[in-house]
């Protein structure tokens, strides 16, 4: 009785579903989407302006007076590394991208390993194979300063895996040889700097606060 009451059900559900399909498909209109977005919206803020380039200024260890900048800018599917040091001893040394954008400790070891989202061994960033935060070395020459600029595929500025926003540059005592794993033995770490991302110029008019670092709100609970 049960399995012929849940047939009749179904063959009745059947009927019911053919009886409503042509009308289903005579409902199915395309929404008025295209005419709304194209209306002026006077009153709503304008998108998120997405970071495109982000810095890190570099603090010294303590008890010297090293210093510098470094930019990092969105290129299409590259990043260009604009580095420049003052104060730091004539020669070479090496330059990475930190996993950690922590400069707290006095040795700077809580920036933690050479960012490596690749999973990839140590090497130089003319490699195929190295970390995204390879960067090379820099030539420091007698006046103290020196300076980089370089373009790698392997980091983005905007949001993503590899994005260098909210890791460390560090810059090292010695050169490094990109060979030794997985440090390159550029020795101590002698300046550190996290790298913030800065919101794009806001067009003219707008009153955006200068919120570029940090998320959108979040969308308001579902009912
Ligand atoms: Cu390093
Ligand atoms: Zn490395």
């Amino acid at each position: 009785m049960r399995i012929q009451n849940a047939m009749t059900l179904a063959a009745a559900a059947l009927l019911v579903l053919a009886a409503c399909a042509p009308q289903e498909q005579a409902v199915e209109q395309p929404a008025p989407a295209v005419e709304e977005t194209t209306q002026p919206v006077p009153e709503a803020a304008p998108p998120e302006p997405m970071p495109l380039t982000a810095s890190a200024t570099l603090q010294p260890k303590a008890g010297t007076n090293v210093g510098g900048t470094v930019t990092f800018t969105q290129e299409g599917d590259a990043v260009r590394v604009d580095a420049r040091f003052q104060g730091v001893a004539a020669g070479t040394h090496g330059f990475h991208l930190h996993e950690t954008g922590d400069c707290s400790a006095a040795d700077f070891t809580s920036a933690g390993a050479h960012f490596n989202p690749g999973a990839a061994s140590h090497g130089a960033p003319t490699d195929a194979t190295r970390h995204a935060g390879d960067l090379g070395n820099i030539e420091i020459a007698a006046d103290g300063t020196g300076s980089l600029s370089l373009s790698t595929s392997l980091l983005t500025v905007a949001p993503g895996p590899n994005s260098a926003v909210g890791k460390a540059v560090i810059l090292h005592e010695k050169a490094d040889d990109f060979k030794t794993q997985p440090t390159g033995d550029a020795g101590g770490r002698i300046a550190c700097g996290v790298v913030q991302a800065a919101a794009e110029p806001a067009p003219a008019g707008a009153e955006l606060a200068p919120t570029g670092a940090e998320p959108p709100p979040p969308p308001p609970p579902s009912v």
